[in-house]
């Protein structure tokens, strides 16, 4: 039965949806992930994990995970996803949040399998598909409530077939009046990424249909395991889906979630037409700077997303860092000063 302050609005808030992401985390070398009681003391609406949930490749392996044969690989890649599961605050916190998860390099296969073409060579072929299916798994966990498979034998492991984890879309309304839609594109950077191609003309084909089909207003949301720009290393900057993505933002008010960095970040990018894409990075959940050396990293973001602004702020230790917050205004897709 509605209150009294419910019937008068005295003691209403605003209306605010609030999603944490962050990524690159590891219970191999961080078992104790205080991180995730961090996010959910802050009571989000929803968690998106930008890719490095494990690390397949971690230097205490006994040997590459490359020279593994397909059955000895899928059991080595599902012990470290048991792992992070069984994590208490990463459980305690899944459970509470809607959470989505997209992968990267690490949870892919490992650390420059772009760079030797690792998707076109046979010899990985099986371990690809253990790959998916482990991954695919994890998801369904996430946000299915599936039980992750406890043995290695399960049949939901071993489909001969196993699709690529791919591009989804997710319409997120919790906390946000309707009219001013949320979509999160939940793309596969790993899948299809050779050459100068990162996510593949199919897969761009998908996104473009989703974005067409959304409401004017809608603010999209990219989950990249790869940042937009960078000074180095893995960014859309290295990939002709860059001016691909540029052009969308020409049309659609667009801002990205990535990792990958094991550091937080933010870019602005302006497109051709003085549009802006936005490109906000939380990396280093639960992972030190360098996987195994340098410092130890707890890092996340938080967007505070209502009907007229998206706020993005970020997050060390649970505090606020040197990175400043941020405010957009999503009819004109600008920052506010
Ligand atoms: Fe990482």
């Amino acid at each position: 039965m509605p209150t009294l302050a419910h019937a008068t609005g005295a003691t209403r808030k605003p209306v605010t949806m609030k999603i944490a992401f962050t990524s690159c985390f590891s219970a191999t070398v961080f078992p104790q992930q205080p991180v995730w009681r961090q996010i959910l003391a802050l009571k989000p609406d929803a968690l998106v994990l930008t890719g490095d949930s494990i690390y397949i490749d971690e230097l205490t392996n006994p040997t590459h995970p490359k020279v593994m044969g397909d059955f000895e690989f899928l059991q080595f890649v599902a012990a470290k996803y048991r792992r992070q599961l069984a994590q208490p605050d990463f459980a305690a916190l899944i459970t509470a949040v809607p959470t989505y998860a997209i992968w990267d390099d690490h949870d892919f296969l490992w650390n420059e399998c772009y760079e030797e073409k690792a998707i076109q060579k046979k010899t990985y072929a099986g371990l690809i598909r253990a790959s998916r299916a482990l991954f695919n798994a994890y998801c369904a966990h996430l946000e299915e409530r599936a039980t992750f498979p406890v043995n290695d034998s399960d049949a939901r492991l071993w489909n001969a077939n196993e699709p690529a984890p791919g591009y989804r879309e997710v319409k997120l309304t919790k906390g946000l009046p309707s009219g001013a839609p949320v979509h999160l594109h939940l793309v596969d950077g790993r899948s299809w990424r050779v050459n100068r191609t990162l996510l593949g003309s199919a897969q761009r084909g998908e996104i473009e249909t989703a974005m067409a089909a959304a409401p004017a207003d809608a603010l999209h949301l990219v989950a990249s395991g790869s940042v937009i720009e960078a000074h180095k290393g893995d960014q859309w900057g290295n990939f002709e889906d860059l001016a691909w993505l540029r052009a969308l933002a020409d049309k659609y008010s667009i801002a990205c979630l990535s990792g990958d960095i094991h550091a937080n970040d933010f870019h602005r990018i302006p497109t051709d037409k003085g549009r802006m894409l936005y490109d906000f990075t939380a990396s280093g959940a639960a992972i030190r700077r360098a996987i195994w050396a340098g410092t130890q990293c707890q890092n996340f973001g938080l967007l505070d997303i209502d009907a007229t602004t998206l706020r993005g702020q970020w997050l060390r230790f649970g505090f606020p860092g040197a990175l400043a917050p941020v405010t957009i205004d999503r009819s004109s897709w600008q920052m506010r000063p």
